[in-house]
């Protein structure tokens, strides 16, 4: 069922940023140009992690075939393309030895956007910490900000001058609870001790960079964080408690470590005997510093109920609710999207620009005839443009969305299935055919 009418580029206000987002490790192809191992081809390589053990060394090709791309979405009427550059990349082992190839890959890239008039949105980490630095505990080892805060500066000295804005992290929770306590990402770990340093380390991380960027001058300067809606599975007090401790773990750690210098009780209660030295004073001297905007990925709502089985916080599992799913089996709940952007508005960050820095849906596309139709996910990005219009009514400063993705790619454990992108990818021939949402995205963005 597709709404109408549609909403467009009119309804939203006045320099409003329409976007497409993606990341280095999912579509560059990491084995070109002299890039590094990172701890996601040795996750990858190691049976049962992820379908088919399949990795990013090839990826999309993007890596040669930027140019084309950028072509799709200069002709698709966006304004902006969020993007990540790859600390492997850069330093092939993480410190030391920087990969001038590597540097001026993202310089090309970084023009060519330029002369096509789309802004670059950077993110500096999006997953693939180099597999050298991994050898030494990755975000669990105490040092991590320092090495981080070295690969940003260099970084920034090749394209810092022409970025629009710049994201510290992408997703903080999947890079330390989703990858050091569940170890459903790389590396893989499942250990609380290695769990709470690693929620605590990303975010020393963070204000490292953010410290380093503004003292050469940056300004526009964010963090990437991801949302569920946490809802309990039934009205007991136990799961009113599970779906509480979710949503502090998933929902409040980040933002309000940055914006309040504080972490939630709740989640204390299963990291706290585990923290790593001195994180009270880290708190201070560098997680809570003021931003200049906040993006914001949402994709879902997740149902949570105390397990009388558990034996070891956080007493909780996971139950399947009841709306319609995506290919990932992500509920589809538009109100979660509103309910986040104007929360954050009202609890954390007043009028600082909020950005939608992630949004959209994977589904089982099939190329028929030469096309690609995927209503399901047309139906999708208007129902939650329509939730940012909502929570722009409600006075939250939204500046801009972008669609995660571009193009189809590889969905870290999930392979290459699962199809999240607005242009199809065919994986054996790497062409690329723009899906029908890529089609109703342009008519609805084009200007005048
Ligand atoms: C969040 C991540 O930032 C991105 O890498 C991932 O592909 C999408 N969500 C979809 O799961």
């Amino acid at each position: 069922m597709t709404q109408s009418p549609k909403l467009t580029r009119a309804d939203f206000p006045e320099g409003f940023t329409f976007g497409a987002a993606t990341a280095a490790y999912q579509i560059e192809g990491h084995g070109f140009g002299g890039a590094g191992p990172t701890h996601w081809d040795t996750f990858a390589a190691t049976p049962g992690n992820v379908i088919r053990s399949e990795d990013g060394a090839r990826a999309c090709d993007h890596y040669h075939r930027y140019a084309d791309d950028f072509d799709l979405l200069k002709a698709g009427n966006f304004d902006a393309y969020r993007f990540s550059t790859s600390w492997a990349r850069v330093l092939p082992e993480g410190r030391g030895q920087v990969n001038q190839e590597g540097l001026d890959y993202y310089d090309r890239l970084t023009d060519a956007l330029l002369e096509r008039g789309l802004k670059p949105y950077q993110t500096l980490y999006h997953w693939e910490m180099p597999a050298a630095l991994s050898d030494l505990g990755g975000w669990t080892n105490p040092d991590v900000h320092n090495w981080f805060g070295d690969y940003v500066e260099i970084i920034d000295d090749r394209i810092g001058d022409r970025m629009e804005a710049i994201a510290t992290i992408n997703e903080p929770w999947c890079v330390a609870y989703l990858s050091h306590f569940l170890g459903i990402h790389a590396p893989g770990t499942r250990d609380i001790r290695a769990a709470s340093r690693a929620m605590h380390h990303i975010l020393k991380a963070h204000g490292e960079a953010m410290t380093r960027l503004r003292a050469r001058g940056r300004d526009n300067l964010g963090i990437v964080l991801n949302f569920d809606y946490a809802v309990p599975a039934t009205e007991s007090d136990e799961d009113a408690r599970a779906a509480t401790t979710a949503d502090a773990v998933f929902n409040r750690w980040f933002i309000e470590a940055i914006t309040k210098g504080t972490y939630p009780a709740e989640a204390l209660e299963g990291f706290g005997a585990h923290m790593p030295h001195g994180w009270e004073d880290d708190l201070k001297t560098h997680i809570h510093q003021p931003l200049d905007w906040l993006g914001v990925n949402y994709y879902t709502r997740n149902h949570h109920a105390h397990d009388p089985a558990a034996t070891a916080w956080p007493f909780a599992k996971g139950v399947k609710g009841h709306l319609a799913t995506t290919q990932m089996g992500w509920e589809i709940f538009p109100e979660g999207l509103r309910h986040f952007i104007t929360r954050m508005a009202k609890e954390y960050v007043g009028d600082l620009p909020i950005y939608v820095t992630e949004n959209g849906m994977a589904w089982d596309d099939r190329k028929i005839n030469g096309t690609v139709n995927d209503p399901e996910r047309c139906d999708f990005i208007q129902g939650h443009m329509a939730a940012m219009t909502q929570s722009i009514a409600d006075g939250a400063n939204l500046k801009g969305f972008f669609y995660w993705s571009l193009m189809d790619n590889y969905e870290w454990a999930e392979g290459y299935e699962k199809r999240f992108g607005i242009v199809h990818v065919d994986f054996d021939t790497l062409q690329r055919t723009p899906k029908a949402s890529y089609h109703m995205l342009k008519d609805i963005l084009a200007k005048g």
